[in-house]
């Protein structure tokens, strides 16, 4: 696979992400079986052996047992170890007994939370580190001396976001010495809001790299959704999967790729992270950066995607 550099830096990932969100097979660590274990080691292992280099965590992926898994598997695999790019993610608060779920971007809980991920994946540093949604309460100059204190103590090497508004990242980005490498945030043919509402210009403009999450809907512009977040449920994909069938023929791929190679063709480098946690569909979709659309595919596709015709 194509590696591209990510950012303002000159850390280099794969063109396409392995999101690390699904493989324990559930959301909750105690429920986790050998079983599940298993399949997630080898979807990592997969992944790697097919050429993704650029790995997504977040601590609360399957309450930190995605993040011991990748533990495992850098143990595992050598070759692994040298080449991951290790993304992962803090901020949101698991709620214990009678707290509010909730954002929290206080220094001491940023600090916290990336010694644990460290700990959970037993390594030294992480490549990216990403703040998970925006906390209402942020303060940035706050943000900005958890950062340093990472980065001194060589604990993480850039900062990035998700889910951030582009009016987020401008005030979060005016306390950093450093620039923010990605945004994060959910896109795909049936979430075209980045496109709108200035995150894709932002990105373009500052060479933020955005990082396209759940890039097949949850599975919608694949073979079928399996579990999807509950703002995910109301997708109506019936008209753009036709047309992505359509383009798959003529292309000889896979809908699934032409919905990611969609996704790669947008001037801003959107990085798609791929969430399957079937070893055939990781090897098949990291060809998808192979795959080239014409403008007028793309708008062929885009078209059928909008609610409306355009203008
Ligand atoms: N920053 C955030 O707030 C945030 C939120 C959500 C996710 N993420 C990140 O984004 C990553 C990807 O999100 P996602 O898992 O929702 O991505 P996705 O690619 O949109 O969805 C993956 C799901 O689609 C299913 N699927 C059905 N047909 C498929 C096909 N032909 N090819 C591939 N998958 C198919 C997969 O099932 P099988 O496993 O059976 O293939 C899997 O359950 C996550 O792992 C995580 O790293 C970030």
């Amino acid at each position: 696979m194509k590696q591209v550099r990510i950012g303002r830096s000159t850390l280099k990932g794969s063109r396409l992400a392995f999101g690390c969100w699904r493989i324990a097979g559930t959301w909750e660590g105690r429920k986790v079986t050998a079983k599940a274990r298993e399949a997630g080691l080898k979807a990592i292992l997969t992944a790697h052996e097919a050429g993704y280099t650029l790995f997504d965590h977040a601590d609360i992926y399957c309450e930190g047992v995605s993040e011991e898994l990748f533990g495992l598997a850098l143990k595992q695999s050598k070759a692994l170890k040298k080449s991951a790019v290790i993304a992962t993610k803090c901020g949101i608060r698991i709620p214990v007994g009678n707290e509010p779920y909730r954002y929290d971007f206080s220094a001491d809980y940023i600090i916290q939370s990336c010694e644990k991920s460290l700990q959970r994946m037993d390594v030294d540093c992480v490549d990216i580190y990403q703040l998970h949604r925006p906390d209402w309460l942020m303060d940035p100059d706050e943000v900005a001396k958890a950062f340093t204190t990472l980065k001194k103590a060589g604990k993480v090497r850039h900062f990035g976001v998700s889910n951030f508004r582009p009016s987020q990242v401008s005030l979060l980005q005016s306390a950093l010495k450093d620039p923010l490498l990605v945004n994060q945030v959910e896109l795909s043919l049936l979430q075209l809001t980045p496109f709108e509402d200035g995150t894709l210009d932002q990105c373009q403009e500052h060479k933020i790299t955005p990082m396209a999450w759940s890039p097949l809907a949850g599975g919608f512009l694949g073979n079928g959704k399996s579990a999807v977040l509950p703002s995910q449920e109301k997708y109506k994909p019936t008209k753009i999967r036709r047309r992505l069938d359509a383009m798959a023929r003529e292309l000889g791929a896979s809908r699934a790729a032409v919905a990611l190679a969609w996704l790669m063709r947008h001037p801003s480098g959107i990085i798609p992270i791929v969430g399957s946690t079937k070893s055939e569909r990781i090897r098949e979709l990291a060809g998808a950066d192979e795959l080239q659309l014409t403008h007028e595919q793309w708008y062929t596709l885009l078209t059928s995607a909008l609610k409306e015709d355009l203008p």
